[in-house]
């Protein structure tokens, strides 16, 4: 079942292919090796959750993915369909705009990319109605709950229409329950029509849950050490968490990722 990707070319179902990556911070003083190398090939529509050690570099991979950043050294290439804006990403901690009402922060990238506000205003509703906000349109982020910040966010990334969602652990401020409901509901969304999504979790059950292969990542710098396929068919639900296969794929995760855990916090890398 395991088997880490090693480099190859980039065949047509390619969406994106991450070859010899590395990522390097500071200069001769501190220099801190965060990642690499990454050697990485993710097909059209697939919904890929990174699991690793705090610190491991996964969030700096997401951001060099969404060009936010480059690679130090190798190249991360993408096929991409259309012109404009082809990636966009959900961070942790609500980023949304606490100056503007529920509908502009969901508008916020179609403004950025130009789309007249009319268009604009009916893309967001249209995302913010997926998301069950559509009443709350005109609210004030400050009267929302922090799920249904998370939802704005993620309404403000798909209202684009990215042919990449770069989700970095979105849900990990939310309480257990609410991270089942915003999990059934991105596993709805993503079901309709099947967008690229690399989606970065500490949770070993929301990665299985979620996505089609699971990245298991070394400590720092960040390598790959497995790329593990989930069996389970689509479309899921929660009730996938029941069953034995599900428990075994965890504890299986769990052990590939203890030893990186520990030797972190050993102190031997
Ligand atoms: N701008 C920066 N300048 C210097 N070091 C950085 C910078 N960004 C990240 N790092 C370092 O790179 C390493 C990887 O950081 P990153 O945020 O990618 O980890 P992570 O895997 O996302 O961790 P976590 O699970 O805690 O979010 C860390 O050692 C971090 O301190
Ligand atoms: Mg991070």
């Amino acid at each position: 079942m395991q088997s880490v990707d090693t480099e190859r070319s980039a065949t047509e179902t390619d969406k994106i292919v991450a070859t010899g990556v590395h990522r390097v911070f500071g200069g001769t003083g501190e220099r801190v090796h965060a990642l690499g190398p990454v050697d990485l090939a993710i097909s059209d529509g697939e919904f890929v959750c990174i699991v690793g050690p705090s610190g491991c570099g996964k969030s700096t991979f997401l951001r060099m993915v969404a060009g936010l950043i480059g690679p130090s050294d190798g190249t991360i290439e993408f096929t991409t369909h259309r012109s404009g804006q082809s990636t966009s990403m959900v961070f942790q901690e609500y980023s949304i705009f606490p100056w503007k009402r529920v509908i502009d922060n969901a508008r916020y990238g179609l403004d950025v990319a130009g789309v007249s506000k009319k268009e604009g205003n009916r893309r967001a509703m249209e995302y913010l109605g997926k998301l069950g906000l559509a009443e709350r349109a005109k609210s004030w982020p400050d009267t929302l709950s922090g799920g249904m910040k998370q939802r704005v966010a993620i309404a403000r990334a798909l209202a684009v229409e990215p042919e990449i969602l770069l989700m970095d652990e979105p849900f990990a401020a939310l309480d257990a329950q609410m991270r089942q409901i915003l999990q059934e509901e991105l596993l709805e969304l993503w079901q309709a029509d099947r967008r690229t999504v690399l989606f970065i979790t500490h949770s070993l059950d929301e990665a299985i849950l979620l996505g089609d292969r699971v990245l298991v990542m070394s400590s720092r710098p960040g390598r790959i050490i497995a790329d593990i396929r989930v069996p389970f068919e689509r479309p899921r639900s929660n009730t996938i968490r029941t069953s034995h296969e599900f428990t075994e794929l965890t504890s299986e995760l769990w052990e590939l990722l203890r030893v990186e855990v520990d030797d972190e916090s050993a102190g031997t890398v």
